[in-house]
């Protein structure tokens, strides 16, 4: 449905994109995530033909966007990051007004916008200034805009921007709806909503691509932590440096930090690994040195500290590294 080639822009000497490449398959939901200023809207601006590339091509449905954009723009819905409206004209006066501009057929115009209008919840809004309208409820006239003409692939640059968390929620179920039927590309900041929503993410950071992989695996092949509370199972008092060597000999172990244990007699630690799972080593090595383990809890590396790593530039912390301790 989307294929960018070595797609480059700059805006007079600023490169915004510096060589993106990807492809999206028909019916795939897409986060693209990537810090401010990463290159994403000039991404999707591009794709939706309001932006020439510097360099390198962008495809909607195999045609080239430069080549023929009248074309792709019937193949694609867009939803810009400001999402611009005429706030002076009532969302009915709206959409009617997209479909004169889009020149969609006069017959059938006015199911169109009926179909939009019950899908995007707008049917009590109808005869309302768009100037009056909550921003989620915006947010729903710029998506029923953006579909209006039932297209392919939908470009929604974020979304939720500035919306609560129960807009958030609405608008977040509508796109899952609209992902069931449509090609959707979706950038956000708001990484659960990548999670929830989407199958797969690309992470755009200095307007190169630094991640395309399921939410999942980029957040869990990264390893995690896992948190223990232990005691000694003879009833003796256990030596806290003696205690944290045996558990930074456990295989898969990169790491190990003291934190709070459970009380009297119980000594706790956070234990971080990389790739490898250690609790089974983790149990035998216990086991052998007389300890008894009350708790053993495993977190993943969430989404966000992948983000956090592959876009922060060197400085980043791993998985691997030690917590940075709080500056004064
Ligand atoms: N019209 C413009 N003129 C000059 N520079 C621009 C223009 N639009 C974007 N840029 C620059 O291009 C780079 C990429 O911007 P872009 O808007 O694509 O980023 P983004 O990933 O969408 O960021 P954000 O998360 O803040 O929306 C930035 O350095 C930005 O300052
Ligand atoms: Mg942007």
């Amino acid at each position: 449905m989307v294929r960018i080639e070595g797609l480059a822009k700059s805006y007079g000497s600023t490169p915004a994109l510096r060589g993106v490449s990807f492809e999206v398959p028909r019916g795939q939901v897409v986060g693209f995530l990537g810090p401010n200023g990463a290159g994403k809207s000039t991404t999707m601006k591009i794709l939706a033909g309001y932006l020439a590339p510097t360099s390198g091509a962008a495809y909607v449905g195999g045609i080239d966007v430069a080549a023929d954009r009248v074309a792709t723009r019937r193949m694609l819905g867009y939803l810009p990051e400001n999402n611009p409206l005429y706030e002076e004209m009532m969302v009915l006066e709206f959409l009617e007004f997209v479909s004169e501009v889009r020149r969609l057929p006069k017959e059938g115009r006015s199911g169109r916008i009926k179909n939009a209008v019950e899908r995007c919840g707008l049917t009590t809004v109808m005869g309302k200034d768009i100037g009056q309208l909550s921003k989620g409820f915006r947010q729903r006239v710029g998506l029923a805009q953006a579909i209006l003409h039932d297209p392919d692939l939908l470009l929604l640059d974020e979304p939720t921007s500035g919306l609560d968390p129960n807009q958030i929620a609405e608008i977040r179920e509508l796109i899952k709806q609209l992902g069931k039927e449509k090609t959707v590309i979706l950038s956000t900041h708001i990484l659960p909503e990548v999670q929830s929503t989407c199958g797969r993410v690309l992470i755009i950071n200095d307007g190169k691509l630094v991640a395309d992989d399921a939410p999942e695996r980029l957040a869990h092949g990264e390893g995690g932590t896992v948190s223990v509370v232990l005691a000694s199972r003879l009833g003796s008092s256990l030596e806290p440096a003696q205690v944290q060597s045996v558990l930074e000999r456990v295989p898969g172990v990169t790491s190990v930090q003291a934190a709070q244990g459970e009380g009297a007699g119980t000594l706790g630690f956070t234990l971080r690994y990389g790739t490898e799972d250690p609790r089974r080593e983790l149990f035998e090595a216990a086991v052998r040195s007389e300890l008894a383990l009350l708790e053993v809890r495993r977190q993943h590396v969430s989404l966000e500290e992948t983000f956090r790593r592959l876009t922060a530039g060197e400085a980043a912390p791993r998985a691997s590294d030690p917590k940075p301790q709080p500056t004064a």
